[in-house]
């Protein structure tokens, strides 16, 4: 039994953020054997499935019981019976980053444009996470996850799962009761190099890299560069990432708007059968002046404007308040609402 229970548990060191809040309870689920009563304890009052808090923001504290997510193991299943892939299972609480290294370390590529993403590997399929031109859905082959309210297991494949931009069943209100355990991925050699992303593209050509070098480390190492150059490290700066998802609007509403902003950068995209354009968010709040705004610790980073940061000492609630004011200034004078990407936790 290692399941490890904590009263009215600190959460600054486990969320991006650091932000200080409070969690009623909190359980450590290092060992799925120690699973029943892990669920017993989610039983009573509100519950809170938690990664590495690397897509959270605590506005509050959290007047229930959160699991921590820390199961380990890491498997290569092999190639599915002849299929132009090897297919991996990792345990829900693995650090996504170190499965992409070690996915590369064995030769499989496939998930070198999502190095460098901070979080769980169980909570990489919650929120599809992309990036460089690729979404884990592209990568995934099925997951394993139990229902914390009957205890039952099931698996899902690809058409379960819903997987959309930033989005999945298990960030729906119909889906949340799932807990992911494991997620297997299709990984190896009939994974081909994806370099449509310009940036990435350019920064390959430019680099070069050493000469043998396999082209999926390269793509890793040059998405690496790119992200630490943009990006704060959030042991450094505290932040979660992209605050707000890059809103996708009718071609008809990206034309209009493209008349009063001609620079307006934004590609094209089909969303439930229909043309439609995805901005960018980061370039709607730059132009709303946002960029390396701060008010008391709360603030917009300096390099990329789609970047809620904690200059040390802020709450939850000041992040929470100034993301909320962005969101009505873009809507202002673009009359477009961005729609937070983090789950917002707590507060009123
Ligand atoms: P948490 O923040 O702990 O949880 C996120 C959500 O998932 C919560 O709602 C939680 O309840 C739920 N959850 C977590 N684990 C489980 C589970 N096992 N079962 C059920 N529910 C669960 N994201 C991208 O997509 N692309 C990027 O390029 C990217 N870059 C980032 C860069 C930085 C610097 C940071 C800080 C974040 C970035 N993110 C990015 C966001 C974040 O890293 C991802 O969303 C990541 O998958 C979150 O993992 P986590 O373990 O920290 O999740
Ligand atoms: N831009 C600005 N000003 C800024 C920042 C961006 O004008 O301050 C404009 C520029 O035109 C730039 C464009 O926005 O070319 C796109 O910026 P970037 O390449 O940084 O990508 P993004 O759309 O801001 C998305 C994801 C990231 C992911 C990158 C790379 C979302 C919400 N964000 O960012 O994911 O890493 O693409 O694929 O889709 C995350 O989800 O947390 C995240 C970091």
């Amino acid at each position: 039994m290692s399941l490890r229970l904590l009263e009215n548990a600190p959460l600054a060191g486990l969320n991006t953020f650091g932000v200080a809040a409070r969690a009623r309870r909190l359980v450590m689920l290092e060992d799925e054997r120690d699973l029943p009563q892990a669920l017993a304890a989610l039983a009573d009052g509100p519950r809170l499935v938690l990664g590495a808090g690397s897509n959270v923001l605590f506005a509050g504290d959290f007047d229930g019981t959160i699991l921590l997510m820390r199961t380990r193991g890491r498997q290569v299943l092999g190639d599915g019976h002849g299929a132009p892939f090897n297919r991996i299972a990792v345990a829900a609480g693995e650090s996504w980053d170190e499965t992409v290294t070690w996915t590369l370390e064995e030769g499989l590529a496939g998930l070198e444009n999502l190095a460098m993403i901070p979080g769980t590997c169980g909570a990489a399929a919650i929120q599809n996470i992309g990036a460089y031109g690729v979404e884990l859905c592209d990568r995934f082959d099925s997951l394993r996850a139990v229902d914390m309210d009957s205890g039952e297991a099931r698996e899902f494949g690809l058409a379960d799962c819903r997987f959309d931009y930033r989005d999945s069943l298990f960030k729906q209100a119909g889906g949340r009761h799932w807990l992911i355990l494991t997620l297997r991925l299709r990984v190896g050699a009939g994974q081909r190099p994806v370099l449509q992303y310009g940036e990435l593209a350019s920064a390959l050509t430019a680099e070069g890299g050493p000469p043998g070098e396999p082209v999926a480390a390269r793509i890793a190492a040059a998405v690496r560069a790119i992200r630490s150059r943009k990006l704060p490290d959030p042991t450094v700066l505290g932040n979660a990432g992209s605050f707000f998802k890059n809103p996708v609007v009718s071609a008809e509403a990206a034309r209009e708007l493209r008349v009063r902003e001609p620079g307006m950068p934004g590609h094209p995209v089909t969303a439930a059968g229909e043309d439609r354009v995805k901005l960018s968010a980061g370039w709607l709040i730059e132009r709303c002046g946002w960029k390396g705004f701060r008010q008391g610790d709360a603030g917009v980073h300096q390099a990329h404007a789609l970047v809620l940061v904690n200059h040390g000492q802020a709450s939850g609630r000041e992040i929470a308040a100034l993301a909320e004011r962005i969101r009505q200034s873009v809507h202002e004078r673009y009359g477009v609402w961005l729609e937070a990407e983090p789950s917002i936790i707590g507060g009123s």
